[in-house]
């Protein structure tokens, strides 16, 4: 395809690319979801699975999904539509694009919900509801949040309209700058507080946990869970790293480049999961607790730790801008496509977007308190929409990112624009898209669904 031109802007350098792509990497599912779906799939061997699938489907699936937004240079819906032309393809592939669209709204509405619980935990923190914790209370305080539909719909909103004013903004103005500070501080406070469930009793069991494979626990749902949260914890599957891809400088090397952001992906998962899982073994709490783990250990440590309010509350500060740095990359391709094809402002786009985001978030905030009995497929409306898009809609569009990027587009299209320097890596890589990616995702989406 001929060169094309980004109307959005690009990344300042190769470093910058690695800093959002991270900042969209790095979140909830990291500090929040690794954790307790990890509690509730059995620890060890679901560790292991979620590992393999990243290496063997995640990094490959990135570089395709960077590589077809640098050749488009556009929103995923459009970069997909000249691309199918250029190609001569089916036009049904244009339909990954449409397809990231629906994936990026249902997620973006639970998302800042649960980002919310993290913006109330700041000042929870800083306001001392913690001191002298007792798991119980740890316990009560989770409850009274969720089971008040009003605080967290206004919590989601502050945090909606955060994150479309920065949307709003374009991203190098918005996030550029203070990402490069607070993804190292928070970074130093998850290694600081390891330092702290080190010391606990709970630690040589928590470590136990993680990494003694017992096969047996894995079932094909649990499978299904670690390759969805593959796609989620990488932001694959939905368009985000194309649409940063397309503002990404020519001479960067792609490959390198998101082996970058995968490792401190994974590491921040690691750590965040040796943090949290010896403060549930010393406390004699649940590791299987589910959505609330995060928030019913962490107080505890902080409120057993000296300066634990001051460390508590900047934690959860900076979760709350994990967050914020990752929604950003939800929102980003679909008001790209709203600037590109519907003539609006960056503005108008990214605020009528937001608001049909906010909205939906309503069903994920009725789910903890209201509508919590209200279930379809034995699911609450949070539930159902996780599952519908980490598990089904991800994976899926990851399969069909593979199955283009490797058999559709023309060969040489393809390695132009990767241009590994290895010889040997590019054809591990292609062999990774062509093959071991569309059959392993086909294999567990096929069998974890029926
Ligand atoms: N990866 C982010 C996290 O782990 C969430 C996220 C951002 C995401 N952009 C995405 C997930 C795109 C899926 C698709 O918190």
């Amino acid at each position: 395809m001929a060169e094309q031109k980004s109307i959005h802007g690009l990344w300042r350098s190769r470093w910058l690319f690695i800093l959002a792509a991270t900042g969209s990497a790095v979140g909830l599912g990291n500090i929040w979801k690794f954790p307790y779906i990890t509690g509730e799939n059995g620890g060890g061997a679901f560790v292991l699975v979620y590992l393999a699938c990243i290496c063997v489907i995640g990094i490959p699936v990135m570089i395709a999904e960077v590589t077809l937004g640098r050749l488009g240079r556009q929103s995923p819906i459009n970069t997909m539509h000249a691309l199918v032309k250029d190609q001569n393809a089916a036009k049904f592939w244009g339909g990954i694009g449409w397809m990231g669209a629906v994936s990026g709204f249902l997620i973006l509405s639970f998302y800042s919900v649960i980002a919310g619980w993290s913006l109330a935990y700041i000042f929870r923190m800083a306001g001392g509801a913690f001191d002298g914790a007792t798991a119980q209370s740890v316990g009560t305080i989770f409850g009274d949040l969720l089971g008040n539909p009003e605080a967290l719909l206004g919590w989601h909103t502050i945090f909606m309209v955060l994150t479309i004013g920065i949307v709003a903004r374009g991203v190098n103005k918005g996030l550029e700058r203070s990402i490069s500070i607070l993804m190292p501080l928070l970074f130093l406070i998850l290694v600081v507080l390891l330092g702290y469930s080190m010391s606990t009793e709970g630690f040589g069991a928590a470590f136990n946990f993680l990494f003694s494979f017992d096969f047996s626990k894995i079932t094909a749902e649990s499978i299904v869970v670690a390759l969805g949260h593959a796609f989620f914890t990488l932001s694959l599957g939905m368009g985000a790293i194309m649409a940063y891809g397309a503002y990404m400088p020519k001479s960067a090397s792609v490959g390198k480049t998101v082996l970058t952001v995968a490792f401190l992906d994974t590491l921040i998962a690691l750590v965040a999961g040796l943090v949290i899982f010896p403060i549930v073994f010393s406390n004699g709490l649940e590791a299987g607790a589910g959505p609330g783990l995060l928030f019913q250990t962490l107080p505890l440590a902080f409120s057993q730790m000296p300066a634990g309010t001051v460390f508590g509350t900047l934690f959860f500060l900076l979760v709350a801008f994990a967050a914020l740095s990752s929604a950003i990359s939800l929102g980003e391709p679909v008001v790209a496509w709203a600037v590109e094809s519907k003539g609006m402002s960056r503005v108008a786009a990214a605020t009528w977007i937001g608001i049909v985001i906010w909205l939906l978030g309503v069903g994920t905030i009725l789910s903890f308190n209201l509508w919590a009995d209200f279930k379809i497929f034995g699911r609450t409306i949070f539930d159902n929409l996780d599952f519908l898009t980490a598990n089904i809609l991800l994976p899926l569009g990851g399969l069909l990112i593979a199955i283009f990027v490797g058999w559709v587009m023309h060969k040489q299209d393809v390695a132009d624009e990767v241009k590994m320097e290895s010889p040997f890596m590019y054809n591990v890589w292609r062999f990774l898209v062509k093959f071991v990616a569309p059959v392993a995702v086909a294999i567990v989406l096929i069998n974890g669904l029926i």
